[in-house]
């Protein structure tokens, strides 16, 4: 089959708060294994678009389409089976849960999938093991670095080898030297999964990375790199 050219699409999309018009027809597309940045001013709506991909919120207008699916039509129920098996987020806090250790938080989105725990446990070791936190699988969230949490996040993310990875600010709460850990595992997921990725960020050093730079500003797309 032909490979689609454009593997995400965004195509007019509105959302307010009350009468505060945060995206005022944004459109965008992505091809499959690109790797695309987002920048914008705080309060642009970076964490807006990103959490309307994602199927955390929804938008007034517009279509958002991920791999042929049209998401902004499923059910809530389609939604969130979506959300598990074909996206991947990573938040700016890691959000890993505290009682679990860092296997068990990779695993998590597995089990949800289907998987028995024996299998999705070892599927997140093995991931675990190739994003170099092999020594780290029973270590719980208190018990690791800024950055390994965030290494962890991405295993998360990942586990469910999902079309599209959506992270806010992932590196925000890091120090230089995680932060540079972290841009360099972006690189190595895009390279070695092919994996789209849509990364919202501050920082330049991030967005330099990234194949493209999409600029959000008054609301819409202003400048593509
Ligand atoms: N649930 C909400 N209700 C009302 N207003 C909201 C809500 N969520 C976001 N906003 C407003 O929408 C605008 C965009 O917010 P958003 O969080 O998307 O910005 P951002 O670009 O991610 O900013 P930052 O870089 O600071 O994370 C802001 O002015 C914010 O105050
Ligand atoms: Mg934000």
């Amino acid at each position: 089959m032909e490979e689609q050219a454009f593997f995400v699409k965004v195509e007019s999309l509105r959302k307010s708060y009350g009468s505060l018009e945060v995206l005022r027809g944004v459109s965008f597309h992505v091809k499959k294994g690109e790797y695309v940045a987002i920048r914008g001013a705080s309060g642009s709506g970076k964490t807006t678009l990103l959490q309307i991909l994602g199927l955390l919120d929804s938008p007034q207008e517009g279509i958002v389409e991920i791999n042929g699916v049209s998401t902004l039509s499923l059910s809530e129920r389609e939604k969130d089976k979506f959300r598990n098996q074909r996206i991947g987020f990573v938040f700016q806090f890691h959000e890993l849960l505290p009682e679990f250790t860092a296997i068990e938080n990779v695993a998590l989105p597995a089990l949800i999938r289907g998987l028995s725990l024996k299998e999705a446990l070892a599927e997140a070791k093995k991931l675990l093991v190739e994003l170099s936190l092999g020594e780290r699988l029973s270590h719980k969230p208190f018990a690791l670095s800024g950055g390994e949490k965030q290494r962890v996040a991405v295993a998360r993310a990942l586990i469910n080898k999902p079309d599209l990875l959506l992270a806010d600010e992932p590196s925000g709460s890091l120090d230089e030297a995680h932060k540079e850990e972290l841009h360099q595992l972006f690189e190595r997921v895009q390279q070695e999964y092919n994996q789209t990725m849509i990364i919202a960020t501050h920082d330049e050093l991030l967005a330099s990375r990234a194949d493209r730079i999409l600029q959000l500003e008054a609301g819409q797309i202003s400048h593509i790199k």
